[in-house]
């Protein structure tokens, strides 16, 4: 039996809502409607998230594009069955307007909650897009908070193969822009910068590349960015391009190889790349060529999706409850783990 899912995503700082219909088991279920409000532009005034305006602005938009999803997919509040929303990890004080206006949502209809996990969300976020990967991948998930390798056999079968010892990769990249002045977020700024620079112009180092696990490290690449950084002093500003372009390079250099390494070692031949990196272009070409020599499958979730959104807590809920693994709550005592 079909089930209409509503699912609030509210960990950092873009509100977004969504409405999912679940199918017979076998089929992915189906987005419905979408709507997001990024808080960029609120934010960028202070050079990065604040908590307590991202959580009044959660306050702000999430009524308002509850209501847009409903109205671009036709369909009564009365209509949803269950409500989902991101129980962490990520601001307490965000993750806390979500739950809190999912589970009052939910107790006014009569119906269940499910908190969902943010990494699960993205790591499901490619089943939304027109050709979805089948079980089992390896995973690269690579957001501003995680970078992971994961073996993916199914929904809620998770192996971690690796993972960063330090700063994420998306922290590397937002690090790295704003040492060199490219404000908030730093990831995309220095994305595009990168393009008009040489990639070969500065020799950074490629933490852990051939430390033989799957682990990562980028700290030591934010110090190696500052150090080149102060030394080019005034002429920073004229080898910007280039320096962007190294930076990017050396994190896109380490993500490819590990990637690499963990099909290798799991001799799985699918690789699902997730969360917002995943949307760098340079890490998507080189990952092509690269698994496009090995007979290697990438998936992606659609551009737009890669970033924090609802539609991916929605699914992420919805694949749960396909696969009988959802546990849904009536006691409505919304618990979010920030971390
Ligand atoms: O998944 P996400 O939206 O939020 C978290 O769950 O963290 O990821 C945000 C991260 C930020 O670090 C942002 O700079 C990075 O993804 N990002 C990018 C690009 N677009 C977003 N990094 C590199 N290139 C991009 N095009
Ligand atoms: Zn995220």
């Amino acid at each position: 039996m079909s089930e209409l899912i509503l699912g609030i995503e509210s960990s950092c700082d873009e509100t977004g809502v969504a409405l999912v219909r679940t199918r017979e088991q076998g089929q992915a279920p189906e987005l419905l409607a979408h709507a997001l409000h990024s808080q960029i532009e609120m934010h960028q005034a202070y050079g990065g998230v604040v908590p307590e305006l991202a959580s009044r602005d959660h306050i702000r938009r999430v009524l308002p594009l509850t209501q847009s999803v409903l109205e671009q997919s036709g369909h009564a509040l009365a209509d949803v069955g269950l409500v989902a929303y991101t129980r962490g990890p990520g601001l307490a004080g965000a993750l806390l307007v979500g739950a809190g206006v999912a589970c009052a949502l939910a107790a006014a209809l009569d119906v269940p909650v499910l908190g969902v996990h943010h990494l699960e969300g993205h790591l499901l976020s490619p089943f939304l897009s027109a050709d979805p990967p089948q079980f089992p991948f390896v995973a690269l998930l690579v957001s501003g908070g995680h970078t992971q390798l994961m073996r993916v056999d199914g929904v809620g079968r998770y192996a971690l193969l690796g993972e960063t010892i330090d700063d994420a990769a998306g922290e590397a990249f937002d690090k790295s822009a704003k040492l060199m002045g490219l404000g908030y977020p730093g990831g995309p700024a220095l994305a595009r910068l990168a393009e008009e620079g040489d990639a070969q112009a500065f020799r950074l180092p490629r933490p852990l590349l051939h430390s033989g696990d799957l682990d990562f490290s980028f700290a030591g690449l934010k110090t190696a960015v500052l150090t080149q950084a102060r030394k080019l002093g005034d002429e920073l500003e004229a080898r910007k391009a280039d320096l962007a372009a190294s930076t990017q390079a050396a994190i896109v250099d380490v993500l490819v190889k590990k990637t690499l390494a963990a099909l290798q070692s799991t001799g799985l031949r699918r690789v699902v790349v997730a969360g917002g990196v995943g949307a760098n272009r340079q890490l998507r070409s080189r990952l092509d060529a690269a698994c496009a020599q090995r007979g290697v499958r990438v998936h992606y979730p659609e551009l737009h999706l890669c970033t924090d959104n609802g539609a991916m807590i929605a699914m992420a809920a919805a694949m749960r409850v396909q696969a009988g693994l959802a546990q849904p709550q009536r006691d409505y005592l919304f618990d979010v783990k920030p971390r």
